[in-house]
């Protein structure tokens, strides 16, 4: 049996770099080398794609000056890597490995955004997750309620706002929340992920600062109605057109609300799998993701995040994040172990799904045959 050749993508030019590089050490340790070729290919802040003897060990201890710069061209027919050599004459490309898949163990902006996934289809080449527009409307915050909001599901009212009208006229962006109903708001980048400028804003002044401080990380930011007594509920979902999903988890997050400090530097946020809430709710949150997951048109995986207002006993869909934390013992390979797929298996079955959606493609005519 030839062994079917992978490359796992990992680092890259966001602020979750560090967290991706998590991910990418538990997918690499899952992947069999009885019937996987694995390149690794790492991406560091400033965008440079980089390959050597051990890259991801390089990039955990910043020791990225040794390695070779790697190209991925952007025309289809290649399916391989090649890396750049200075020779006497000059830089020259060699091929580094044949890649049957990609799989980008990336998170955030150029990553996660349809970015890479846009590069990646240019190339013609089978990659784990979603594509260029489930990407792209699952990481944009304004767009992705929109189009919930069209399909019937459940989203925490809000408004979105551009950084010019913050600059140019902030008392009246906060007349226009306030519009919305009485403090606490949340204000947010529309594009960015980790909970990175993202303020709760429990008074007037909170909310100046709140506008202000998203606005340094987007041109776009989304003010939210915050719920006040809310629970963080999470599930799984995998597949192509007919996507299934698993039990659900809660988050207990360490803090206020499930920030920065809480997710990474505070390690005491909690996650219950399978989460306490009753059947009937868990349902009714399942049957909301895999229709958010199709609305977007996403494939290979997401897990979609829900907020349970506890006063109202009212279920929001809060966002799908469609690479979500992958080490071992994130939510999203947590809660599928809960429901009886084992880590192992989930990445063969992320591979199988990147070669269908290829497969797929294959299948599309691209211009009229005269
Ligand atoms: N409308 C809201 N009501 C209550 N809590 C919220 C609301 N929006 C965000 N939060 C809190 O902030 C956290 C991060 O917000 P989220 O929109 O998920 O951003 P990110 O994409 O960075 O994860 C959530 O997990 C939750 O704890
Ligand atoms: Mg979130």
């Amino acid at each position: 049996m030839n062994k079917l050749r992978v490359a796992v993508i990992f680092g890259g030019r966001s602020g979750e770099h560090d967290v991706s590089l998590m991910s990418a050490r538990s997918v690499l340790a899952a992947l069999d080398p009885e019937r996987y070729e694995v390149t690794q290919v790492g991406i560091t802040l400033e965008g440079e794609w980089l390959n050597g003897e051990n890259t991801l060990e390089s990039f955990a201890q910043g020791k990225t000056q040794d390695l070779n710069r790697v190209v991925l061209p952007s025309e289809p027919s290649h399916s391989a890597l090649y890396v750049l050599r200075n020779t006497d004459h000059g830089e020259m490309l060699d091929k580094l490995a044949d890649v049957d898949v990609f799989f980008p163990a990336l998170h955030g902006p150029f990553g996660e955004d349809g970015t890479m996934q846009g590069l990646l289809e240019l190339a013609d080449v089978a990659y784990v997750g979603a594509g260029v527009a489930g990407s792209s409307v699952g990481m944009d915050k304004g767009i992705f309620k929109d189009v919930m909001r069209a399909n019937h599901i459940p989203i925490v009212e809000s408004l979105l706002v551009l950084r010019g009208e913050i600059e140019n006229d902030i008392n009246r962006v906060i007349a226009d929340v306030e519009k919305m109903g009485a403090y606490p708001f949340f204000a947010k980048p529309a594009n960015l992920g980790s909970s990175v400028g993202i303020s709760k804003c429990n008074s007037r002044s909170d909310l100046a600062e709140g506008l202000m401080e998203a606005a340094r990380y987007d041109r776009r930011v989304v003010i939210e109605k915050g719920i006040a007594n809310v629970r963080e509920i999470e599930v799984s979902v995998l597949g192509n057109e007919d996507p299934q999903t698993s039990v659900c988890g809660e988050v207990l997050p360490s803090r206020d609300f499930y920030s920065y400090e809480s997710k990474y530097l505070d390690g005491t946020s909690g996650l219950i799998i399978p989460s306490q809430i009753s059947a009937e709710m868990s349902n009714q949150i399942r049957e909301y993701a895999a229709r958010a997951y199709k609305a977007i048109d996403c494939a290979g995986m997401a897990r979609a995040d829900f907020f349970v207002d506890v006063e109202m006993n009212k279920i929001y869909l809060n966002e799908l994040n469609t690479l979500p934390g992958f080490t071992s013992i994130s939510m999203y390979p947590k809660l599928w172990q809960a429901s009886g797929l084992t880590y192992p298996q989930l990445v063969d079955r992320l591979i199988e799904f990147a070669l269908e959606r290829k497969a797929q493609r294959d299948h599309t005519e691209r211009r009229r045959l005269v």
